[in-house]
């Protein structure tokens, strides 16, 4: 493979620092080179420092001009339900009218209805869909993310999804980080209890056995699972050295994130209403949060998680998009980052924090990708911009110029 020199961005964040996830002030740093350059070697970054000095070193390498525009790491999206079949568009409707999430739910949509579309679909048809949204994924910057199972509820149905994110792993640039949640919801045609059970005894030993997944996640929520039936499951998981997610205090206050500080889990996810007892829970065993703010705002509701909180009290926090058919239905990063600066208050700096090396280390990826330095892989998000800050202030406008992933150019607007 030549040796490939990317040269002349008006802004290139390396993302370099500590060899772990950022905290406090740290989510501000993000090793900016104005004018920067690198050159990236068999797929992997060779040398990173102002474009002059690269292109010496490069004689034998493809020259690409950047033309003045703002180089990052791929983005890293930490929290989504990649594979589905079908839409909500009923749903989103019914939404747009006033009806909640629970009440949408009761009445046949929600979870169970995308179970249902998920389950007569074949793994073929699973795959050419999950193909079109890791397009997406692609298009908006994003290199990397984590994919739960969760919409097919029967031991076959969960394995075909997590087939699915095998398959795409092969056949796609984008790389997929496979999670378990077969605790998504309890099927309509039986127990909680039971469904417990099979999820412990069938469901975790076969996709433990098959590797399909790296970490287990439960939907800890009224209705859902939960404190005592999350508890089990999770515990279950650990004994199978799968690592710990959790969907936790979406919807209410269950004291989701202190169970997920009990467990020691990598990440605790949503945490719309989690107070700050559950703040300093978090802290005492460093879960990361993982805030999707795109679920707040698809919902319609107002109720963004306490960012700033998090970050005083100095909590390595992620930020996802949480792309789903229901609750979020968007794999735009630039859109969370849009989301986090005005409805959170983080600043933009943070906000690339939270979607770069962050959630690389919250996926047991942070020696990998994420950063722009010597021996990582080369996944890299070019865009039409000057300034990293516009990739948050012009919403609803792509700015993604071209994507690499380990060298190979995989999305470019240019011919
Ligand atoms: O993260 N909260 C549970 N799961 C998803 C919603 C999934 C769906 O509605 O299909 C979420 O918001
Ligand atoms: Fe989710």
């Amino acid at each position: 493979m030549k040796a490939l020199a990317l040269l002349h961005a008006s802004q290139l964040f390396t993302l370099s620092g500590p060899k772990r996830a950022r905290a406090g002030k740290e989510l501000s740093e993000l090793g900016i080179i104005r004018g920067g350059g690198l050159l990236i070697r068999d797929g992997k970054i060779d040398i990173v420092g102002p474009s002059d000095e690269i292109e010496k070193k490069a004689r034998d390498a493809e020259i690409v001009d950047l033309g003045g525009r703002v180089v990052l790491p791929g983005f890293v999206d930490a929290h989504t339900h990649l594979v589905f079949a079908g839409n909500r568009l009923d749903d989103f409707e019914r939404r747009a009218r006033g009806e909640t999430y629970e009440q949408i739910a009761k009445a046949g949509g929600g979870i169970w209805s995308t179970v249902q579309k998920t389950r007569t679909a074949s793994e073929h048809e699973l795959l050419e869909l999950a193909k079109k949204h890791a397009g997406w994924f692609l298009k908006c910057g994003t290199t990397t993310i984590e994919a739960k199972s969760g919409y097919g509820l029967t031991l076959e149905d969960e394995l075909k999804i997590l087939r699915v994110m095998q398959r795409l792993n092969e056949g796609t640039p984008l790389e997929v980080v496979p999670t378990f949640l077969g605790a998504h919801a309890v099927p309509r045609d039986t127990s909680p209890d039971k469904y417990v059970d099979l999820v412990i005894n069938e469901m975790l030993p076969r996709v433990a056995k098959e590797k399909l997944a790296e970490f287990c996640d439960v939907f800890c929520e009224r209705g859902y699972f939960d404190l005592e039936q999350s508890r089990k499951i999770l515990t279950a998981a650990k004994m199978l050295r799968l690592k710990l997610r959790g969907h936790v205090d979406q919807l209410s206050n269950s004291g989701g994130a202190k169970l997920m500080a009990e467990l020691g889990a990598t990440t605790a996810d949503h945490l719309e209403k989690t107070d700050e007892q559950g703040i300093a829970a978090l802290k005492k065993t460093n879960v990361q949060p993982v805030l999707l703010p795109g679920s707040v705002y698809a919902l319609g509701s107002t109720s963004y998680p306490r960012a700033r909180e998090m970050i005083d009290a100095g909590l390595a926090i992620v930020l996802a998009t949480d792309f789903n058919p229901g609750s979020s239905p968007t794999p735009s990063i630039p859109m969370v980052l849009s989301l986090a600066c005005t409805q959170m208050k983080m600043s933009p700096a943070e906000a690339v924090t939270a979607t770069t090396i962050n959630p690389a280390y919250s996926l047991n990826r942070g020696d990998e990708i994420a950063s722009l330095e010597f021996g990582k892989l080369a996944n890299i998000a070019v865009f039409d911009c000057e300034d990293y800050r516009e990739l948050a202030y012009w919403f609803g406008v792509p700015r993604t110029h071209s994507v690499y992933v380990k060298g190979e150019r995989v999305y470019s607007t240019q011919k």
